[in-house]
């Protein structure tokens, strides 16, 4: 099981997240400058809500205030068609070939894969209605509302599944039925990206920036996560820098 950052070729962009430490202060209290402050009720019901709002995958968190997430999530060919000519060649996906995208949002990356590879067969899942609502026209037809921790799909259904940002967003425990389910529709090739930290910059940052992933770990944490359940996919990190 490699890890392996084959998200490599997605552009780099820069995230704000001193001010989205700022807004949560704005919004949360005193608690982004002074961890150390006690929190109030109040602060600690807008956190709340904050957090909320975002983990309702919802319109907010995808095309509403850059607070609640992507503030604006739309197609951009700059950014998913270099990692999916980096996943096909890095796979070797011969024409016909089966890939799914576990957490597919819109369904871009498959849009860029089956735009450069018409032949490949695309399947996308989402949590969200409001994303897969909004997936791309062309994509539309292939992708579907549906869990992570439980995939609507029968056992080894797919050459290639890959999970960008997804699988850790649930609790630990639903993270690795999540993993287990990649691998379960896989026919054994698989590619997952989990939130992570290695320094305690990368912590802070993940700390201020993250509003969804209820499973982010240090490294070391997930090499003993993917060890326990027998995860033999490949996978690599999200850092917040
Ligand atoms: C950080 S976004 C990543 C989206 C996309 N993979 C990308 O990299 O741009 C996380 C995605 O996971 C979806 N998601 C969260 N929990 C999920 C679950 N339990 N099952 C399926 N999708 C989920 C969200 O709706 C959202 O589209």
């Amino acid at each position: 099981m490699p890890e392996i950052n084959l998200l490599d070729r997605y552009p780099r962009t820069r995230r704000p997240i001193v001010a989205r430490g700022k807004l949560k202060l704005a919004r949360g209290g005193r608690l982004a400058s002074d961890p150390t402050a006690s929190r109030t009720t109040e602060d600690l019901m807008v956190e709340h809500t904050l957090l909320q709002t975002a983990r309702r995958f919802g319109r907010e968190y995808f095309d509403g205030d850059r607070l609640y997430g992507y503030g604006g999530y739309y197609y951009d060919p700059k950014f998913w068609t270099p990692t999916a000519r980096r996943l096909h060649q890095h796979y070797e996906l011969a024409p016909g070939s089966s890939i799914l995208d576990v957490g597919c949002a819109k369904g871009f990356l498959l849009h860029d894969l089956k735009r450069l590879y018409p032949d490949l067969a695309v399947t996308g899942i989402d949590i969200s209605n409001y994303a897969i609502e909004h997936a791309t026209p062309e994509i539309k037809p292939y992708v579907q509302v549906g869990d992570a921790t439980l995939l609507p799909f029968p056992d080894r259904s797919f050459d290639l599944v890959v999970s960008i940002n997804t699988v850790s967003n649930p609790t630990l425990e639903q993270c690795k039925q999540a993993i287990r389910e990649v691998m379960r529709v896989s026919r054994g090739r698989s590619f997952i990206t989990v939130h992570a930290w290695r320094t305690e910059k990368q912590r802070e940052n993940l700390q201020k920036w993250n509003l969804t992933a209820l499973t982010s770990l240090h490294v070391s944490d997930w090499e003993k996560i993917f060890a326990e359940i027998n995860y033999t996919g490949d996978y690599y990190y999200w850092f917040a820098e």
